[in-house]
């Protein structure tokens, strides 16, 4: 769709319209049938949001095509929005309700979501094995080079872990087809965006291409954890303890059969889609994590902050009241970098109140977490880097990479003991430093998360500086 840069509220009949329009809610003027798509920036939508929050404050309206849009970029309003269980719905889109419709966790909504929201003690350790994979790449590759690829295998490895209590070898064609499909998978549903909001547009022949994928890719992946599935239903047979989630899943299953419960939503269907959606939201947010912490650790202008946290590593917290030197860096870097900018929009079950307006059922809530992270009333400074603000552990709460209230991110603490352990791995054995000439706030790449541009650092083995 074509992007106009111009802010419609400079053409004056279109601003007339604006005037009419504005019933309540403050928010930019918008157009029928496309709402405000045209004047939402496609390659950085939070961009487009920040500023019309500058404009039209902490609360605005907008309307994506035929869904209307509550913007939320106020802490306060936020976590008592997400707090309701009014809140608790999924926005009204093609993707959730039609392509998945409203299986899985992610796009599940009322007493399915309830019931399959069972919180497990996820934790999980790998660290270790993205080490050694560095040292191998490295001497096969020499210093410096791109550690996307190891992280996307280990950290996706610690998720088949956790999910399917299964680990796949780098060169297991079964593994490399599964990450291409999610890759590609990710890719059309960015590309296929547009469906979500116009759905007519799902009739043109290249969309109707691309659901066609997306959905054969599911029958196929499918497939595949079927075939895990039954051979932890054995394992369970034979008297094993569950050690992953399908088997906490099967052993539910287990348990309401024997017990002559109903099923309800326990179905095998849904358990390939819990799978599916534990690892799709898993896995790339947390190697995104990891990579913006390496980029903008490694870069010239936190050199300084490099060393001082290897000296911490090495030597232990000067002062125990304060967060860790390297958690402190990771909260700065979400801060900055979100890795989902716009966090994923939840949808009004019933009407509920959103500050000081009244919101109708079927409204999506998109919480502006790009803004907040930048609002100057919490914040000083709030562009530089600085991490010391997060030395302070009372600060850590206002932001919400995982989001806030009763649907918060499922897998927040493990992500966030993966993330430093691989750092701190990482940064124990190694002094990293980016290649020369790359600024790591340039342009960063909007899709299914907010990425850095591909990247390589120099590893360099590092002397331990302990101190008696
Ligand atoms: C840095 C890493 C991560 C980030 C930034 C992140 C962020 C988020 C956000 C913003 C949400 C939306 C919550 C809401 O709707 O209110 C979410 C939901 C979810 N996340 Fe994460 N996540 C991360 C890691 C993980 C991991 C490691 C797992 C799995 C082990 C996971 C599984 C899920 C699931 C299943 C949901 C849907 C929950 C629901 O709808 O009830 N995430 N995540």
């Amino acid at each position: 769709m074509h992007y106009c840069k111009y802010n419609s509220e400079y053409i004056p009949l279109l601003r007339y319209i604006n005037i009419l329009q504005r019933t309540g809610m403050p928010g930019p003027l918008g157009l029928p049938i496309i709402g405000h798509l045209h004047i939402l920036n496609p390659e950085a939508p939070y961009l487009s949001l920040h500023a019309w929050t500058n404009l039209y404050g902490k609360v605005f309206k907008i309307r994506f095509g035929s869904v209307p849009c509550v913007v939320i970029s106020d802490v306060d309003v936020l976590k008592k929005v997400f707090s309701q269980e009014e809140s608790t719905g999924r926005a009204p889109l093609y993707l959730t309700h039609g392509i998945m419709q409203g299986n899985g966790l992610i796009c599940s909504e009322g007493p399915t979501w309830q019931e399959q929201r069972i919180d497990q003690n996820l934790g999980t350790e790998c660290g270790v094995e993205v080490c050694q994979l560095l040292e191998k790449k490295l001497s096969a590759e020499g210093g410096i080079i791109d550690p996307a690829e190891i992280l996307g295998h280990c950290i996706g490895n610690a998720m088949n872990k956790l999910i399917f209590g299964i680990t796949y070898k780098e060169d297991c064609k079964v593994w490399i087809w599964l990450q291409d499909l999610r890759e590609k998978g990710i890719r059309m549903m960015g590309v296929s965006n547009v469906v979500n909001f116009l759905p007519w547009f799902r009739f043109f022949p290249y969309n109707v291409r691309n659901m066609r994928w997306i959905k054969m890719g599911q029958v196929e992946s499918h497939l595949e954890y079927e075939r895990v599935i039954r051979e932890r239903e054995i394992r369970l047979e034979e008297g094993e303890e569950p050690e992953c989630i399908t088997d906490f899943y099967l052993q539910e299953v287990q348990k309401r059969n024997k017990a002559g419960l109903n099923l309800n939503s326990f179905t095998r269907n849904q358990l390939y889609h819990l799978q599916a959606d534990m690892f799709g939201a898993g896995t790339d947010t947390t190697v995104t994590s990891i990579l913006w912490n390496l980029l903008i650790l490694s870069s010239e202008g936190q050199n300084d902050l490099q060393k001082r946290i290897h000296d911490e590593l090495d030597n232990g917290r000067q002062d125990q009241t304060q967060v860790s030197l390297l958690r402190a860096a990771t909260l700065e870097v979400s801060r900055l970098r979100p890795v989902t900018p716009l966090g994923v929009p939840h949808g009004a079950l019933a009407s509920l109140q959103v500050g000081d307006w009244r919101v109708n059922k079927g409204t999506m809530l998109l919480p502006n977490h790009w803004s907040i992270n930048r609002d100057p009333s919490v914040w000083k400074n709030p562009e530089k880097f600085d991490e010391t603000r997060f030395l302070d552990p009372t600060v850590a709460f206002k932001i919400f990479p995982f989001q806030t209230g009763k649907r918060r991110c499922i897998g927040a603490d493990p992500a966030r003991d993966i993330i430093e352990g691989v750092l701190s791995h990482i940064l124990k054995v190694y002094h990293v430093e980016l290649e020369p000439d790359v600024d790591p706030w340039h342009d960063p790449r909007h899709g299914f998360t907010l990425e850095p541009q591909k990247f390589r650092v120099k590893f360099t083995k590092r002397v331990t500086t302990v101190k008696n």
